[in-house]
Protein backbone atom coordinates (compact mmCIF):
# COMPACT_ATOMS: atom_id res chain seq x y z
CA UNK A 1 0.00 0.00 0.00
CA UNK A 2 1.09 3.52 -0.82
CA UNK A 3 2.21 5.47 2.17
CA UNK A 4 -0.15 8.41 2.89
CA UNK A 5 1.42 11.73 1.41
CA UNK A 6 1.46 15.07 3.48
CA UNK A 7 0.00 17.63 1.27
CA UNK A 8 1.61 20.93 1.40
CA UNK A 9 2.40 23.00 -0.99
CA UNK A 10 6.14 23.82 -1.42
CA UNK A 11 6.90 27.05 -1.40
CA UNK A 12 10.21 28.52 -2.99
CA UNK A 13 12.17 27.99 0.38
CA UNK A 14 10.97 24.24 0.89
CA UNK A 15 12.83 20.94 -0.79
CA UNK A 16 11.15 18.52 0.96
CA UNK A 17 6.81 19.23 1.76
CA UNK A 18 7.64 20.27 5.85
CA UNK A 19 11.24 20.19 5.45
CA UNK A 20 12.49 23.63 5.08
CA UNK A 21 15.39 24.73 2.75
CA UNK A 22 17.92 25.72 5.78
CA UNK A 23 17.23 22.25 7.65
CA UNK A 24 19.02 20.77 4.32
CA UNK A 25 22.29 21.33 6.11
CA UNK A 26 21.63 18.97 8.83
CA UNK A 27 20.59 16.02 6.11
CA UNK A 28 24.24 15.25 5.31
CA UNK A 29 25.06 14.13 8.65
CA UNK A 30 22.27 10.89 8.32
CA UNK A 31 22.13 8.02 6.07
CA UNK A 32 19.76 5.57 5.97
CA UNK A 33 19.53 1.53 6.09
CA UNK A 34 17.07 0.96 3.37
CA UNK A 35 16.87 -2.29 3.68
CA UNK A 36 16.84 -5.88 5.91
CA UNK A 37 19.28 -5.74 8.45
CA UNK A 38 21.91 -7.76 7.87
CA UNK A 39 21.67 -12.07 8.80
CA UNK A 40 24.35 -14.20 10.24
CA UNK A 41 27.50 -14.04 8.45
CA UNK A 42 28.16 -17.24 6.89
CA UNK A 43 31.78 -17.82 4.75
CA UNK A 44 30.87 -20.50 1.50
CA UNK A 45 33.15 -22.74 1.64
CA UNK A 46 33.44 -22.83 -2.37
CA UNK A 47 31.30 -20.52 -3.78
CA UNK A 48 28.19 -19.68 -4.12
CA UNK A 49 25.15 -21.87 -2.81
CA UNK A 50 23.00 -23.68 -4.68
CA UNK A 51 20.15 -21.07 -3.50
CA UNK A 52 21.95 -17.85 -4.48
CA UNK A 53 22.84 -18.92 -7.58
CA UNK A 54 19.18 -20.10 -8.81
CA UNK A 55 18.00 -17.32 -7.18
CA UNK A 56 20.40 -15.14 -9.71
CA UNK A 57 20.11 -16.97 -12.48
CA UNK A 58 16.23 -16.81 -12.31
CA UNK A 59 16.46 -12.69 -11.70
CA UNK A 60 18.72 -12.66 -14.77
CA UNK A 61 21.79 -11.31 -12.72
CA UNK A 62 25.12 -13.11 -13.51
CA UNK A 63 26.37 -14.08 -9.83
CA UNK A 64 29.97 -14.49 -11.22
CA UNK A 65 30.35 -10.60 -10.85
CA UNK A 66 29.48 -11.00 -7.14
CA UNK A 67 31.34 -11.00 -3.86
CA UNK A 68 30.62 -14.84 -2.60
CA UNK A 69 31.16 -13.60 1.07
CA UNK A 70 28.62 -10.65 0.55
CA UNK A 71 26.15 -12.76 -0.80
CA UNK A 72 26.53 -15.49 1.74
CA UNK A 73 25.93 -12.87 4.47
CA UNK A 74 22.57 -11.95 2.80
CA UNK A 75 21.40 -15.84 2.79
CA UNK A 76 19.88 -16.12 6.55
CA UNK A 77 17.95 -12.84 5.97
CA UNK A 78 16.60 -14.03 2.12
CA UNK A 79 15.07 -17.37 3.15
CA UNK A 80 13.87 -15.30 5.88
CA UNK A 81 12.04 -12.93 3.91
CA UNK A 82 10.82 -15.97 1.47
CA UNK A 83 9.65 -17.54 4.79
CA UNK A 84 11.46 -20.58 3.70
CA UNK A 85 13.20 -22.40 6.78
CA UNK A 86 16.39 -23.39 4.74
CA UNK A 87 17.84 -23.59 1.25
CA UNK A 88 15.59 -26.25 0.01
CA UNK A 89 12.29 -24.78 1.09
CA UNK A 90 13.71 -21.32 -0.55
CA UNK A 91 14.58 -22.79 -3.58
CA UNK A 92 11.07 -24.71 -3.94
CA UNK A 93 9.17 -20.92 -3.41
CA UNK A 94 11.27 -19.16 -5.76
CA UNK A 95 10.20 -22.27 -7.80
CA UNK A 96 6.61 -21.86 -7.81
CA UNK A 97 6.32 -18.37 -6.84
CA UNK A 98 8.63 -16.36 -9.10
CA UNK A 99 6.89 -13.48 -8.94
CA UNK A 100 8.57 -13.64 -5.44
CA UNK A 101 12.03 -13.36 -7.04
CA UNK A 102 12.52 -9.36 -7.13
CA UNK A 103 11.59 -9.15 -3.49
CA UNK A 104 13.94 -12.04 -2.71
CA UNK A 105 16.83 -10.05 -4.97
CA UNK A 106 16.14 -6.67 -3.17
CA UNK A 107 16.77 -8.43 0.42
CA UNK A 108 20.15 -9.64 -1.29
CA UNK A 109 21.24 -6.71 -3.04
CA UNK A 110 21.81 -4.38 -0.27
CA UNK A 111 20.20 -0.68 -1.06
CA UNK A 112 22.03 1.38 1.71
CA UNK A 113 21.87 5.16 0.98
CA UNK A 114 21.00 8.24 2.12
CA UNK A 115 21.05 11.96 1.27
CA UNK A 116 24.04 13.70 0.92
CA UNK A 117 25.81 10.45 2.36
CA UNK A 118 29.57 11.05 3.13
CA UNK A 119 29.38 14.53 3.94
CA UNK A 120 32.95 15.72 2.75
CA UNK A 121 32.15 14.22 -0.72
CA UNK A 122 29.07 16.04 -1.11
CA UNK A 123 31.09 19.18 0.51
CA UNK A 124 33.54 19.08 -2.37
CA UNK A 125 30.89 18.60 -5.03
CA UNK A 126 29.30 21.58 -3.60
CA UNK A 127 32.40 23.89 -3.12
CA UNK A 128 34.34 22.10 -6.41
CA UNK A 129 32.59 20.31 -9.25
CA UNK A 130 29.46 22.44 -9.29
CA UNK A 131 31.55 25.84 -9.87
CA UNK A 132 33.53 23.52 -12.64
CA UNK A 133 29.64 22.82 -14.12
CA UNK A 134 29.07 26.55 -13.81
CA UNK A 135 31.78 27.53 -16.12
CA UNK A 136 30.56 25.34 -18.98
CA UNK A 137 28.41 27.96 -19.86
CA UNK A 138 25.20 26.60 -22.29
CA UNK A 139 25.85 23.72 -22.34
CA UNK A 140 23.41 20.92 -21.63
CA UNK A 141 24.80 18.81 -18.28
CA UNK A 142 24.08 15.07 -17.74
CA UNK A 143 24.16 13.63 -14.39
CA UNK A 144 24.21 9.47 -14.27
CA UNK A 145 23.52 7.95 -10.81
CA UNK A 146 24.21 4.05 -11.52
CA UNK A 147 22.84 1.75 -8.83
CA UNK A 148 21.03 4.82 -7.34
CA UNK A 149 19.10 2.68 -5.07
CA UNK A 150 15.93 3.98 -3.45
CA UNK A 151 17.49 7.46 -5.41
CA UNK A 152 18.40 9.85 -2.13
CA UNK A 153 21.95 10.19 -3.73
CA UNK A 154 20.71 11.61 -7.06
CA UNK A 155 18.24 13.57 -5.24
CA UNK A 156 20.70 14.94 -3.42
CA UNK A 157 22.84 16.39 -6.16
CA UNK A 158 19.60 17.86 -7.84
CA UNK A 159 19.20 19.86 -4.93
CA UNK A 160 22.81 20.96 -5.36
CA UNK A 161 22.22 21.51 -8.86
CA UNK A 162 18.97 23.44 -8.42
CA UNK A 163 20.56 25.80 -5.94
CA UNK A 164 23.35 26.48 -8.04
CA UNK A 165 20.63 27.72 -10.55
CA UNK A 166 22.10 24.54 -12.89
CA UNK A 167 19.12 22.41 -12.66
CA UNK A 168 17.05 23.60 -15.93
CA UNK A 169 19.87 22.51 -18.01
CA UNK A 170 20.85 19.37 -16.70
CA UNK A 171 19.61 15.62 -17.87
CA UNK A 172 19.38 13.44 -14.64
CA UNK A 173 19.44 9.60 -14.70
CA UNK A 174 19.41 7.01 -11.85
CA UNK A 175 19.69 3.24 -12.43
CA UNK A 176 19.18 0.10 -10.65
CA UNK A 177 18.53 -3.30 -10.85
CA UNK A 178 15.66 -3.51 -7.98
CA UNK A 179 12.48 -1.96 -9.58
CA UNK A 180 10.85 -2.08 -6.18
CA UNK A 181 14.17 0.50 -5.13
CA UNK A 182 13.58 2.65 -8.47
CA UNK A 183 9.46 2.62 -7.52
CA UNK A 184 9.96 4.48 -4.05
CA UNK A 185 12.82 6.80 -5.88
CA UNK A 186 10.12 7.83 -8.52
CA UNK A 187 7.65 8.38 -6.04
CA UNK A 188 10.30 10.84 -4.28
CA UNK A 189 8.28 9.96 -1.10
CA UNK A 190 10.16 9.68 1.86
CA UNK A 191 9.77 8.20 5.29
CA UNK A 192 11.28 9.64 8.62
CA UNK A 193 13.21 6.42 8.33
CA UNK A 194 15.05 6.96 5.46
CA UNK A 195 16.92 9.89 6.82
CA UNK A 196 18.01 8.07 9.71
CA UNK A 197 17.48 8.26 13.44
CA UNK A 198 17.88 11.41 14.31
CA UNK A 199 15.25 12.43 12.26
CA UNK A 200 12.60 13.40 15.20
CA UNK A 201 15.34 15.51 16.99
CA UNK A 202 16.62 17.22 13.57
CA UNK A 203 13.29 17.88 12.28
CA UNK A 204 10.69 18.59 14.86
CA UNK A 205 8.27 20.12 12.55
CA UNK A 206 7.76 15.80 11.31
CA UNK A 207 4.72 15.27 12.58
CA UNK A 208 5.17 11.67 13.28
CA UNK A 209 6.64 8.46 11.85
CA UNK A 210 4.49 8.23 8.87
CA UNK A 211 5.61 9.60 5.41
CA UNK A 212 6.46 12.99 5.56
CA UNK A 213 8.63 14.14 3.03
CA UNK A 214 7.52 14.32 -0.60
CA UNK A 215 10.19 15.63 -3.12
CA UNK A 216 8.43 18.65 -4.62
CA UNK A 217 7.79 17.98 -8.70
CA UNK A 218 10.78 21.05 -9.71
CA UNK A 219 12.91 17.98 -8.45
CA UNK A 220 11.18 14.90 -9.10
CA UNK A 221 10.06 15.98 -12.50
CA UNK A 222 13.11 16.23 -14.34
CA UNK A 223 14.49 13.01 -12.89
CA UNK A 224 14.14 9.63 -15.11
CA UNK A 225 14.92 6.30 -13.27
CA UNK A 226 15.39 3.45 -15.39
CA UNK A 227 15.79 -0.68 -14.35
CA UNK A 228 19.13 -1.87 -15.54
CA UNK A 229 21.84 -4.31 -14.82
CA UNK A 230 24.63 -2.51 -14.63
CA UNK A 231 27.13 -5.82 -15.33
CA UNK A 232 25.57 -5.97 -18.53
CA UNK A 233 24.08 -2.58 -19.81
CA UNK A 234 25.90 0.76 -19.91
CA UNK A 235 23.40 4.16 -20.04
CA UNK A 236 25.19 5.62 -23.15
CA UNK A 237 27.53 8.81 -22.47
CA UNK A 238 28.80 11.47 -22.77
CA UNK A 239 28.32 12.00 -18.97
CA UNK A 240 29.40 15.47 -17.47
CA UNK A 241 28.73 13.00 -14.01
CA UNK A 242 28.48 9.55 -13.05
CA UNK A 243 27.86 8.67 -9.68
CA UNK A 244 28.85 4.66 -9.23
CA UNK A 245 29.03 4.89 -5.02
CA UNK A 246 29.28 1.82 -3.06
CA UNK A 247 28.27 -1.06 -5.36
CA UNK A 248 31.82 -1.84 -6.55
CA UNK A 249 32.50 -2.70 -3.26
CA UNK A 250 30.01 -5.79 -3.42
CA UNK A 251 31.61 -7.42 -6.92
CA UNK A 252 34.98 -8.97 -7.81
CA UNK A 253 37.40 -7.48 -8.40
CA UNK A 254 37.70 -8.39 -12.37
CA UNK A 255 34.08 -7.19 -12.32
CA UNK A 256 34.85 -3.55 -10.33
CA UNK A 257 37.68 -3.40 -12.78
CA UNK A 258 35.50 -4.08 -15.99
CA UNK A 259 33.21 -1.47 -14.78
CA UNK A 260 35.76 1.05 -13.85
CA UNK A 261 36.92 1.19 -17.48
CA UNK A 262 33.36 1.16 -18.68
CA UNK A 263 31.85 3.71 -16.51
CA UNK A 264 34.82 6.05 -17.88
CA UNK A 265 34.35 5.33 -21.44
CA UNK A 266 30.76 6.74 -20.99
CA UNK A 267 32.31 9.75 -19.30
CA UNK A 268 33.07 13.39 -21.60
CA UNK A 269 36.41 14.48 -21.72
CA UNK A 270 36.67 16.84 -18.67
CA UNK A 271 33.66 14.81 -17.08
CA UNK A 272 33.49 13.57 -13.58
CA UNK A 273 33.24 10.10 -11.57
CA UNK A 274 31.91 10.25 -8.15
CA UNK A 275 32.81 7.18 -6.14
CA UNK A 276 31.93 5.49 -2.38
CA UNK A 277 34.51 6.47 0.43
CA UNK A 278 35.92 2.94 0.09
CA UNK A 279 36.06 2.53 -3.79
CA UNK A 280 39.77 3.41 -5.83
CA UNK A 281 40.03 4.05 -9.76
CA UNK A 282 42.50 1.59 -11.21
CA UNK A 283 45.30 3.20 -12.31
CA UNK A 284 44.50 1.74 -16.04
CA UNK A 285 41.37 3.93 -16.51
CA UNK A 286 42.61 6.85 -16.98
CA UNK A 287 40.84 9.36 -14.46
CA UNK A 288 42.66 12.13 -12.73
CA UNK A 289 41.99 12.04 -8.74
CA UNK A 290 41.03 15.39 -8.05
CA UNK A 291 39.84 14.55 -4.44
CA UNK A 292 39.27 11.58 -2.27
CA UNK A 293 36.10 9.88 -3.96
CA UNK A 294 36.25 12.29 -7.21
CA UNK A 295 37.59 11.56 -10.40
CA UNK A 296 37.99 13.36 -13.66
CA UNK A 297 38.41 11.98 -17.23
CA UNK A 298 41.39 14.22 -18.90
CA UNK A 299 40.31 16.59 -22.19
CA UNK A 300 40.12 19.85 -22.92
CA UNK A 301 37.03 21.01 -20.36
CA UNK A 302 39.85 19.86 -17.57
CA UNK A 303 42.37 22.03 -18.28
CA UNK A 304 41.56 24.61 -15.79
CA UNK A 305 41.68 22.38 -13.04
CA UNK A 306 44.98 21.00 -13.86
CA UNK A 307 46.50 24.57 -14.45
CA UNK A 308 45.05 25.72 -10.87
C1 LIG B 1 24.68 0.18 -1.38
S1 LIG B 1 23.62 0.66 -2.68
C2 LIG B 1 24.37 2.18 -3.16
C3 LIG B 1 23.34 3.28 -3.38
C4 LIG B 1 23.94 4.65 -3.67
N1 LIG B 1 24.74 4.62 -4.88
C5 LIG B 1 24.74 5.16 -2.50
O1 LIG B 1 25.96 5.00 -2.49
O2 LIG B 1 24.16 5.71 -1.57
C6 LIG B 1 24.11 -0.47 -3.97
C7 LIG B 1 23.09 -0.53 -5.08
O3 LIG B 1 23.67 -1.28 -6.16
C8 LIG B 1 22.59 -1.90 -6.82
N2 LIG B 1 23.09 -2.96 -7.69
C9 LIG B 1 23.75 -4.09 -7.34
N3 LIG B 1 24.01 -4.82 -8.43
C10 LIG B 1 23.50 -4.13 -9.49
C11 LIG B 1 23.46 -4.37 -10.88
N4 LIG B 1 24.03 -5.48 -11.42
N5 LIG B 1 22.87 -3.46 -11.67
C12 LIG B 1 22.34 -2.34 -11.15
N6 LIG B 1 22.33 -2.06 -9.85
C13 LIG B 1 22.91 -2.95 -9.02
C14 LIG B 1 21.74 -2.42 -5.68
O4 LIG B 1 20.43 -2.71 -6.10
C15 LIG B 1 21.82 -1.26 -4.70
O5 LIG B 1 20.71 -0.39 -4.84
Amino acid sequence: MEPPVQKTNPGPNVYFEGLPRGRMAAIPRLSTRILNRAGPARTPEDGSSEFMKALFGKAGLDISGYRNAALARREAACLRGLGARNAAEGLEILRRFPERIPSAIDSVLLGVTGFFRDGPIFSYLKSGLIPLLRERRGERLRVWSAACSTGQELYSVAMMLEEAGLLDRCELVGTDFRPEALALAKAGVFHGAHFGKTKQAEFPENPGPGPVWKMPATLAGRVEWRCRDLLTEMEAGPWDVILWRNMGIYLVPAAAHALWLRLAAELRPGGFLITGKAEQAPADCGLHRLAPSVYQKPGPLSQSIYAA
